[in-house]
């Protein structure tokens, strides 16, 4: 795999689950600044000691004057999910476009976009041309997710065509490591005996993706960039069911067999081709099971 070194990078939703971590790993070896609001002292801490400068920005007000320099790249993780659509569209889809005016010289920008775009089609295997739609309100967890993500790409491909900045939107499907993701929440609720909830219309599939491939895959992710923008799904490399991986979480918490509570009301599968991923990035490092063991083993630790 590439490696990033040398770069300035700014990278937004440095606090959140995934450009924490991400952040964190790139800093050793490239100048990263980070943008958020920083609520969360203990979470900027730790982006400092890590090496990564911290400049507050909220991307709903969208006024990026702290911010000093030109940028190698952009990494952007940053959403906004208050579930108020006007919040919602002006942090996610107006900002993102004043943050590509702002860093139009990058020689490459990866907007961070997930499979929440897709328009719910049972468990078809999506590739990136497949009709998009809002397979989160149902869930009516996060009722501005979907469309706020849809919008956000189009911002994207406007910003990649007017200033001509190469530009990936890269879909993400299940991200997970030791410290975050779906696995993670659902080891919790195994863990204190808790029927996972999955879709009625068995099983709930989707590609959950390694930490150290998300990392791994951004050097090659931002070569891909392109005017018009790329577009790719930024999923794992095996289709896994939330009814595999929690059997196979289950047997490691030390719990009864995983229960399951089917319902119409959570997120339907989300499956996706990975054909064009596989010729941008080549394929994963981690395979399921073997981070999903590792996972485990650091949560028993
Ligand atoms: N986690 C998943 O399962 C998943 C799946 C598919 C795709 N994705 C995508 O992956 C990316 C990262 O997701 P995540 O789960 O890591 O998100 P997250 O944990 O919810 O973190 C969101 C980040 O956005 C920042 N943010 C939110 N509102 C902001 C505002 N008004 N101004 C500035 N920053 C703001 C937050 O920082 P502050 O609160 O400090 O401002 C935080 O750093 C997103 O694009 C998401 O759509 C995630």
């Amino acid at each position: 795999m590439e490696h990033l070194s040398g770069e300035r990078i700014l990278i937004t939703g440095a606090t959140g689950q995934v450009g924490g971590p991400v952040a964190t790993a790139l800093a050793p070896d490239n100048d990263v600044v980070a943008i958020a609001r920083f609520g969360d002292a203990a979470a900027r801490d730790r982006l400092e000691t890590a090496g990564v400068t911290c400049v507050p920005v909220d991307f709903e007000a969208a006024d990026f004057d702290a911010l000093a320099g030109d940028f190698d790249v952009v990494l952007h993780f940053a959403v906004a999910k208050t579930n108020d659509f006007d919040r919602d569209l002006r942090a996610n889809v107006e900002a993102l476009g004043f943050l590509m005016d702002r860093c139009a010289s990058a020689r490459a920008f990866l907007h961070c976009s997930s499979t929440a775009v897709y328009e719910p089609d049972g468990h078809h295997r999506f590739v990136e041309t497949d009709p998009l739609g809002d397979n989160h309100r149902a869930f009516g967890f996060m009722p501005t997710y979907s469309i706020s993500k849809i919008a956000a790409e189009a911002m994207a491909r406007y910003g990649a065509r007017a200033h001509n900045l190469p530009t990936t939107i890269a879909r993400l499907s299940v991200p997970y490591g030791d410290t975050f993701g779906w696995p993670l929440f659902h080891w919790h609720m195994l863990s204190r005996g808790h029927a996972v909830p999955v879709h009625a219309d068995a099983p709930s599939e989707y590609n959950p993706i390694h930490l150290d491939d998300i990392v791994g895959q951004i050097p090659a992710l931002l070569g891909a960039a392109s005017v018009p923008a790329t577009i790719v799904n930024w999923a794992g490399d095996d289709v896994v069911s939330i009814e595999e991986w929690c059997a196979f979480l289950a047997e490691r918490t030390g719990s009864p067999a995983a229960q399951f509570a089917p319902t119409e009301n959570t997120i339907a599968s989300v499956a996706c081709d990975v054909t064009k991923r596989l010729a941008i990035t080549g394929p994963c490092t981690v395979g399921w099971k073997d981070g999903l063991a590792r996972m485990a083993a650091a949560l028993s630790a």
